[in-house]
């Protein structure tokens, strides 16, 4: 197990964390757009009542700023016996922070969370480019991504 530095967390997001820089962490990931803080709370209000499906984790630095993040969504499914699929979304860490094993212990912790909650297995989709460090976190090529965009 990935150990993290001195004075930094791991904890499930909170609503609060609009104020802590959460949505600037998911922005080295990707587009995330103008969101304001009503639209937050209403979308935070509606993860958080989902909360055996949805598990969203933050990790902070010593002054409590919100540098990597990590989902995981959990799938209820009929096959394999009422079989449940773990889906790793959104990992992200801040650029000035990457290379600290962060990636690492957030992914370490969502496979805890997926494996207690029963889960069978657990999915992400990747670029090439990120291929080598989820082969360091112990997951393994399968299958093809495909996507229809709308
Ligand atoms: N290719 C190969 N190896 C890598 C890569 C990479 N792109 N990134 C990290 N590694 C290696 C590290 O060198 C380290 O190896 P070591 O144990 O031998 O020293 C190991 O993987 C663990 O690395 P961490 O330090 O935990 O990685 P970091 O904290 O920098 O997080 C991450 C990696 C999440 C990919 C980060 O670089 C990032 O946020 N990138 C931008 C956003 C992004 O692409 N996110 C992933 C999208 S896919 C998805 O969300 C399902």
């Amino acid at each position: 197990i990935s150990i993290l530095p001195t004075d930094y967390t791991i904890r499930p997001l909170r609503r609060s964390d609009y104020k802590r820089g959460y949505l600037d962490v998911l922005r080295v990931l990707t587009t995330v757009g103008e969101i304001s803080e009503d639209q937050w709370n209403q979308r935070y209000d509606w993860i958080a009542s989902r909360n055996d499906e949805y598990y969203m984790l933050v990790v902070c630095d010593g002054q409590d700023n919100i540098v990597g993040t990590g989902s995981l969504i959990v799938e209820r499914k009929f096959i394999h016996s009422l079989g449940m699929v773990g889906h790793i979304e959104d990992i992200a860490v801040e650029k000035n922070q990457q290379g600290k094993k962060l990636g690492l212990r957030i992914i370490q912790a969502l496979d805890f969370v997926a494996e207690k909650v029963g889960c069978y297995k657990s999915i992400l989709d990747c670029s090439e480019a990120n291929e080598g460090f989820y082969v360091k976190c112990g997951f393994k090529r399968a299958g093809l991504e495909m996507a229809h965009y709308y």
